[in-house]
């Protein structure tokens, strides 16, 4: 298990106790703006016959409340993140003090199995959900009672792991009458940008890069994005993964670093892998064509896999070394091209904007920093990139993500303390951030997953135009 200290950690190593009291009058204050109960949504029992159950209430903050809560607030919400491989726990405050962050990583598990296998995943974030929790806790200096709040990844994501951390935080939340808040995996990936970078502001764009996921989207508001580019099969860390695999490099802190450490030695130009989509002139990415393009360049140069990079001989080491690099180079300069059309269309809709977020665990390559910085700097734009730790899957993310839409009035009850353990929450496995911009539209795509998963944009425009 890691248990990873932040520098902010260490200016609060002694928070004061006298939180709950401030939380609690907050709370208070927020309930009685709300006579009914405050439901955001997501994780309430009612949400799946949503719209009619969606208390009109739960919006009532007027724009001028909104503002006086999220400056004068002194909020502590514990964040949970169990949709993949990582079982995480972070504890923010809503000042950005990080006040712990913990991950525990089933990088062993995915180095021996070559991938996430569900149940298997699941089995690892019971083993250590309550130990994770506990050391946040702990690391934190503070205990269940001077939380203002509990939030929790609901998706998307493998159902069993999602499920695993939306039971412990309902337990927390019932158990100490706190309120929950369900956040989406990539606005978390998104918005973590804000608690680093304090001048970034709505409108924003954010490349999404991870391990199943490959976003370019418009950041208009909080929970209100534009979908300008997204993968048609497979996400770019996905590709590092199997290269790395297929190269017999060791996977223990999974592909990405491994690649991004063997490419230094290689010559990027070395093997001719085309550039994905030239002829589309949109936004949406492909990484399986690429990925085939590397395992034939593997297979005709008769690379053993089963051979480990740590034994391989110094010709065979330079030959992986210049296919991790070509790949590499490929891999992001498809990243490069997209971008650059995505700030041409964000600025038609936003001529506004200033920042680009780049995020989610790809974005921790120092390669694919420089490379990205170079196209936003062409486009008079500024690159944010939050520290590797908060790329990666964590707690962090989703604490302040969580932090940010409890502030808005965007949250659920406390559930029951004796909630059954068969109890079925509302998970959202798949769950589309935000619609898709029509220059960038496959239709087929959409109409698909607009009728089946509804976005979080349209859910909260929804429940915004129910109060108006
Ligand atoms: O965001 P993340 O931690 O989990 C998902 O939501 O998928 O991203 C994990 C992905 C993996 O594919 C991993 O290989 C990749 O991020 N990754 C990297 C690097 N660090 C992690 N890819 C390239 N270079 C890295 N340094
Ligand atoms: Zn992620």
């Amino acid at each position: 298990m890691v248990s990873l200290a932040t520098s902010t950690f260490s200016r609060n190593l002694f928070p004061r106790p006298s939180l709950p009291y401030v939380v609690r009058a907050l709370g208070t204050t927020l309930l009685q703006l709300h006579p009914k109960p405050t439901s955001w949504g997501p994780l309430s029992s009612s949400w799946k016959s949503c719209s009619a159950h969606f208390s009109a209430s739960s919006f009532n903050l007027s724009k001028s409340q909104n503002e006086t809560l999220g400056s004068q607030d002194d909020l502590v919400v514990l964040g949970i993140e169990t949709s993949c491989d990582d079982t995480a726990a972070a504890i923010v405050r809503s000042n950005g003090d990080i006040l712990s962050q913990v991950v525990s990583s089933q990088a062993d598990l995915l180095a021996r199995y070559g991938g996430v296998a569900p149940k298997m995943a699941e089995g690892a974030h019971m083993q250590v959900i309550d130990r994770v929790v506990q050391d946040a806790l702990e690391n934190a200096n503070l205990t269940e009672r001077d939380l203002s709040a509990v939030a929790v990844t609901i998706g998307p994501g493998l159902s069993l792991c999602l499920r695993v951390g939306v039971q412990k935080a309902r337990k927390i939340a019932g158990s100490h009458n706190l309120p929950i808040v369900g956040v989406h995996h990539m606005e978390a990936h998104a918005l973590v940008a804000r608690l680093i970078e304090k001048d970034l502001q709505f409108p924003f764009m954010a490349l999404l890069i991870s391990g199943g996921h490959n976003l370019l989207i418009l950041a208009r508001d909080l929970g209100h994005y534009i979908q300008l580019g997204t993968t048609i099969d497979d996400a770019i860390g996905e590709a590092y993964d199997k290269t790395a695999k297929w190269l017999g490099l060791d996977l223990r802190r999974s592909g990405g670093p491994a690649i991004e450490e063997l490419a230094r030695e290689g010559d990027a130009k070395a093997v001719k892998f085309s550039t994905p989509m030239k002829q589309h002139k949109d936004c949406n990415f492909s990484y399986a064509g690429l990925k085939t393009q590397v395992r034939l360049a593997i297979e005709s140069r008769n690379i053993n896999a089963e051979i480990p990079i740590s034994s391989a001989s110094s010709e065979d080491r330079s030959s992986r070394a210049d296919i991790a690099a070509s790949f590499q180079r490929v891999a992001v300069l498809h990243l490069e091209e997209r971008c650059e059309r995505a700030i041409e269309w964000a600025l038609k809709i936003e001529p506004s904007i200033k920042h680009l977020v780049v995020s989610g665990g790809v974005a921790s390559n120092q390669y694919v920093r420089a490379q990205l910085d170079q196209v936003v700097k062409k486009k008079s734009l500024q690159l944010v990139c939050p520290p590797p730790s908060l790329c990666t899957d964590n707690g962090v993310m989703v604490a302040w993500t969580g932090l940010e839409h409890f502030r808005m009035g965007r949250y659920d009850p406390p559930p029951p303390a004796n909630e059954p353990e068969d109890y079925v929450y509302d998970l959202r496995p798949r769950w589309p951030l935000g619609e898709e911009y029509s220059e960038g539209r496959s239709e087929a795509r959409s109409l698909r997953t607009a009728r089946i998963h509804p976005s979080l944009t349209s859910l909260i425009q929804a429940s915004m135009q129910q109060q108006s």
